[in-house]
């Protein structure tokens, strides 16, 4: 048996607990079966953890995630706390867990399943084989740039300030994860941003260029205003291949990737920091999708973002790509086999609850194991 590997789940909140309630057994599956051994622990985060301890992480809880091995993460948020003032949000919790542990590379891959192809909003010639990896920066811009702040002004009125900023190593850092992932890949980035309005835009159209000349000349580069990207991932998704962009952006062209996967409850997406020096990254790995407190609780959550997001974890936190494979075989053939989460219900699909999922993709395990 390898060496045991810390792994830290946070269900969150809403469908959370159940979508990784399948991952803890497909751990379990993995720890039985194959050579993987981890020891897992379990703690809360999002409205769970301001519910209990009156902050959306706690410092026990974040102190656990930097030294964990791979932190899994399910979903945070619910209408019961969208009244908290903003510090008491339960996203804060994932974005000081992205902010602290400094994972600034966000892998969102958007893959359209054959057997979904009939799921997807757009035409099937649209989206069968798509197979697109979107890089998302995650721990600068809008997101975290000061002032950040509601204030008021002399004549009565209010004023709410966001601050895009981004500096030059921000930019290059992620272009080089971006270059790097596409040589593995079909050797295209599209690099997206508003450089015709704003001055982050310019800066970032500049370094994503100065990387590609310095470091990666031999890899194709596009660059592609992020409004034009959002309506190109919508006429033909398959022109592209890797595509880098900022915080905002690349919430916004995940969630238009999704759709063109059949469903958000498919996309999976790992977050990475930069590897210290024995080569390890930090990460934590979290479906794209949210909470869904409107069907929570209900046995009808798609497991699959947080069961690839899983797989992800194999591949990138454990060195385990055939494990990976493995895991993501499991899931094409359910799919193949016509099960359905209402989600992603296509003609003639036979609709299945979060746990039946979790017991076919078992039973798929088993039987390529066997
Ligand atoms: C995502 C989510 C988060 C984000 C929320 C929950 C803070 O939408 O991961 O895409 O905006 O980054
Ligand atoms: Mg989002």
């Amino acid at each position: 048996m390898s060496n045991a590997y810390n792994v830290l789940v946070l269900p969150g909140d809403g469908i959370g607990p159940e979508v990784m309630g399948e991952v803890r057994r497909l751990i379990d599956w993995f720890g039985e079966n194959r050579d993987f051994n981890a020891n897992v622990d379990q703690d809360l985060v999002g409205g769970a953890a301001l519910e209990a301890h009156g902050e959306a992480i706690s410092d026990a809880c974040m102190d656990k995630a930097l030294a964990a091995d791979a932190v899994l993460f399910g979903a945070v948020g619910g209408p019961q706390w969208d009244p908290n003032p903003f510090h008491l949000k339960p996203e804060r919790g994932l974005l000081r867990l992205r902010k602290d542990m400094e994972l600034f590379a966000n892998l969102r891959p958007a893959l359209c399943f054959d057997a979904l192809v009939e799921a997807s909003s757009l035409k099937p010639e649209l989206v069968s084989g798509l197979d697109i990896l979107i890089v998302r920066e995650l721990t600068g811009g809008v997101y975290f740039g000061e002032p950040k702040e509601i204030r008021d002004l002399p004549d009565g009125q209010r004023e709410g300030i966001d601050t895009q900023r981004y500096t030059t190593e921000e930019i290059r850092r992620i272009a080089r994860v971006a270059f790097d992932l596409a040589g593995k890949r079909s050797n295209r980035v599209a690099s997206s941003e508003k450089s015709n309005v704003m001055q982050s835009g310019v800066l970032w159209r500049e370094e994503v260029t100065w990387v590609h000349d310095n470091e990666f000349a031999g890899v194709e580069l596009e660059h592609v205003l992020a409004d034009n990207c959002g309506m190109q991932l919508v006429r033909n998704p398959k022109q592209y291949d890797v595509i880098v962009c900022d915080n905002l952006f690349g919430d916004m062209l995940s969630d238009v990737a999704a759709m063109l996967t059949g469903s958000l409850g498919m996309l999976p997406s790992a977050s990475l920091g930069a590897p210290d020096a024995g080569g390890k990254r930090k990460a934590l790995y979290e479906p794209v999708h949210g909470s869904a407190p409107d069907i929570a609780g209900q046995g009808k959550a798609n497991p699959l973002a947080t069961v690839l997001s899983f797989a992800m974890a194999l591949r990138y936190s454990f060195d385990l790509g055939s494990e990976a494979d493995l895991l993501e075989g499991a899931v094409d053939r359910v799919l193949a086999s016509g099960k359905r989460t209402a989600d992603i219900m296509t003609k003639g699909g036979e609709l299945v609850s979060t746990s039946q999922m979790g017991d076919a993709i078992i039973a798929e395990l088993n039987a390529a194991a066997r």
